[in-house]
């Protein structure tokens, strides 16, 4: 059984395992009530309040080939936890999990180098469980309790990690192939008319579907693109 860590309060839960991955085992997870430092994708603030779900996941894979495929598991294993309490999440590829349109989860994952060699990934994941007032993050929100399910932090962790342990061995043989079934049934943006902002540049096209790598096939008037980064939307 992996540790499992609480902390009441925590400046960010992936900078906790960042500065001490070398020191704790594979499958240390760690979980904080608060965070007064959270990080979201693109150096965003995560607002973190007491009463929404904030955790850390220290994985050392053997090989680096599948790291964003770990990301994609991890949304997947929060869509069956939501699934469970009758709700129909979506995914907004890669790695954000929506449920009435509204975003209830998002993922941050990092790795960490030592020169050209994986020591380590983190992936950080936060879910709105029943904060009072839910932060505005650039795109509208929900919670579980908003979508009325009364849940409690800690189950909540201990059966999102149960169907991401569940998936974790077969994502590292596989890659995104061992998900890419249930993964692209979830996808929200199949077919539609999406723009994909990466960084600086913004791309428009047809959602086409996943490649065998969980990369976004974009059709535009250039042809077929794959994109490997970047946040859609619908
Ligand atoms: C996003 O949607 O931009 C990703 C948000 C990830 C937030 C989680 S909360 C736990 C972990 N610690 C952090 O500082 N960030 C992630």
């Amino acid at each position: 059984m992996s540790p499992v860590l609480h902390l009441d309060e925590v400046d960010s839960t992936n900078t906790y395992l960042k500065t001490r991955h070398s020191t704790l085992p594979h499958a240390t997870v760690v979980y904080a009530d608060r965070q007064t430092a959270g990080r979201g994708r693109y150096n965003r603030r995560w607002v973190s309040q007491e009463g929404g779900l904030y955790f850390s996941v220290l994985l050392k894979p053997l090989q680096n080939s599948h790291l964003s495929n770990l990301t994609q598991l991890m949304a997947l294993s929060i869509c069956y936890l939501l699934e469970k309490r009758k709700l129909c999440p979506t995914l907004k590829w890669p790695n954000d999990v929506h449920v009435q349109g509204r975003k209830i989860s998002g993922i941050l994952s990092e790795a960490v180098f030592a020169g050209n060699e994986l020591q380590a990934v983190i992936v950080g994941v936060g879910i709105n469980i029943c904060q009072k007032e839910l932060d505005y993050v650039g795109q509208p929100a929900t919670s579980l309790l908003a979508c009325g399910v009364r849940a409690d932090p800690r189950e909540v962790l201990e059966e999102v990690l149960h169907f991401f342990w569940q998936g974790y061995p077969d994502l590292c043989e596989k890659g995104f192939s061992a998900i890419r079934e249930p993964y692209t049934q979830r996808f929200a943006a199949l077919g539609k008319e999406v723009s994909v902002t990466n960084g600086t540049q913004t791309m428009v096209g047809r959602a086409e579907g996943l490649s065998p790598q969980g990369t976004l096939l974009l059709r535009t008037a250039q042809g077929i693109q794959e994109i490997c980064i970047g946040d859609v939307q619908l």
